[in-house]
This record gives C-alpha cells, sequence and structure tokens, in this order.
C-alpha cells in the first residue's frame, strides 16, 4: 500500500522546485480565531518573502495568511482541545494546511513555547508573530526567548495590544501585552505600529 503522505510529498517536491514562490496574501475568514482580516492582510504583508515564527496557531488562521506569502513559517502551538468547541486544533490546522496547499511552507511543532524556542536556530527568522497566553509574564517570557531568534533588523507583531482582558470562567483574566509592546519599544526608541489590536515593532 502507498505511503498516504506521498501524494503530499510530490506536492510538496514539485513546490519546492519551483524556488521559494510567495503567493497572494489569503485571509481565511472561515476559520475561527479573533485574529480580524486588516490584522491576516497585514501579517501576511509582513511575512512577504520572509521566514517567519508564530507563537499561537490554534486552528491556524494567521497561520495560512503568514504562510501564504512567506517563504517558510515555523509555528508552535501545545494544542489543548478547543475550550469553546471541544474540537482538535491540531487536526483542524492540518486540514487547513491541507485545504490552502500550504504544507510545503509550514513547520508545526507541538509543545510549549518555552521548551521549543530555546531549540531554534539563533538570527533564523525576519518576522516573529506572537499571539500565545497574553499574560504579562508569558509575554515577557516569549519575548525574551524569541528574541535572539530574530535576524538584525527584524520585525516582531504582537497580537491584542490594547486589549485589557477578558472574563474567564467569571474570572478577569488581565493581558500584559501592551505594557510589555511599550515598555519594550521605549526602552529601545522603537516605534509601534498599529493594526487593529496587533502591534509592529521593527528592531533596529
Ligand atoms: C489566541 S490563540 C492563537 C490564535 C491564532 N494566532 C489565530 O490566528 O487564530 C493562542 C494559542 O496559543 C497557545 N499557547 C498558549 N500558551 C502557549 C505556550 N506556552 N506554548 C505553546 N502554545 C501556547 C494556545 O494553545 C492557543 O492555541
Amino acid at each position: 500500500m502507498p505511503w498516504p503522505g506521498e501524494e503530499m510529498l510530490a506536492r510538496a517536491r514539485r513546490a519546492w522546485a519551483q524556488g521559494p514562490a510567495v503567493g497572494d496574501a489569503i485571509f481565511a475568514g472561515e476559520i475561527p480565531s479573533s485574529t480580524t482580516e486588516a490584522e491576516c492582510l497585514r501579517l501576511a504583508e509582513l511575512a512577504r518573502g520572509r521566514r517567519v515564527l508564530e507563537i499561537g496557531t490554534y486552528f491556524g488562521r494567521s497561520t495560512v495568511s503568514l504562510a501564504s506569502t512567506a517563504v517558510a513559517v515555523h509555528t508552535i502551538d501545545v494544542h489543548p482541545a478547543d475550550e469553546i468547541s471541544g474540537d482538535d486544533t491540531l487536526a483542524g490546522l492540518m486540514q487547513n494546511l491541507d485545504r490552502y496547499e500550504l504544507w510545503q511552507k509550514v513547520v508545526v511543532h507541538v509543545g510549549f513555547s518555552q521548551l521549543i524556542l530555546p531549540l531554534l536556530k539563533p538570527a533564523s527568522f525576519e518576522l516573529a508573530f506572537l499571539d500565545a497566553q497574553h499574560q504579562r509574564e508569558p509575554v515577557e517570557e516569549d519575548l525574551e526567548r524569541l528574541l535572539p531568534l530574530l535576524r538584525p533588523g527584524g520585525v516582531i507583531a504582537f497580537h491584542d495590544y490594547g486589549v485589557p482582558g477578558v472574563e474567564h470562567r467569571g474570572r478577569w483574566d488581565p493581558f500584559g501585552v501592551t505594557e510589555v509592546v511599550d515598555e519594550f519599544a521605549a526602552a529601545r526608541g522603537l516605534s509601534v505600529e498599529l493594526v487593529e489590536t496587533l502591534a509592529v515593532v521593527q528592531l533596529p
């Protein structure tokens, strides 16, 4: 019996043989997510021709946008079952990447960012998109670990800037993205571009 991945691999080989082709920006509005069309399209613009690191994949709406124009995307998530629907987010992601024929550009890392980021090669990405846990401490931790992975002049995009927090199981869960981004940018004299709740900072 042929290996079921053979057809996928053949498709990927054909795409790789054509070189690091980039495509038109995709917004996958049918994939469950809170990332908006304007945010996803800005991410696709930032990703064009670049090697991208994403932290926080979920079902892959932002991953599809990033991969639509990037050379390659490494995306990290622990992939627990979806809290609302109970659906398997990893299976959903795989179906979404397959449907958009983006497998040949995406490396899916399943696990905690705290464990995976230190294993990646320093200075190997030009864009990082941070959209995992939004409390102050994990944002600071992810930022500290992703910085050595970016090349000089690299770009960091943070999701949920300006969002004070969310009500979660009857409890207020305060977000710390805004403070972390503002302090990071101020300490380095960098400006922050905003697209809805997406904050974009370019490193020197
Ligand atoms: C807001 S969702 C990401 C949304 C996604 N960017 C999109 O466009 O739909 C946040 C994701 O981060 C993941 N996550 C949170 N903390 C993490 C960690 N420490 N390591 C890996 N994944 C994490 C969660 O499992 C969740 O799927």
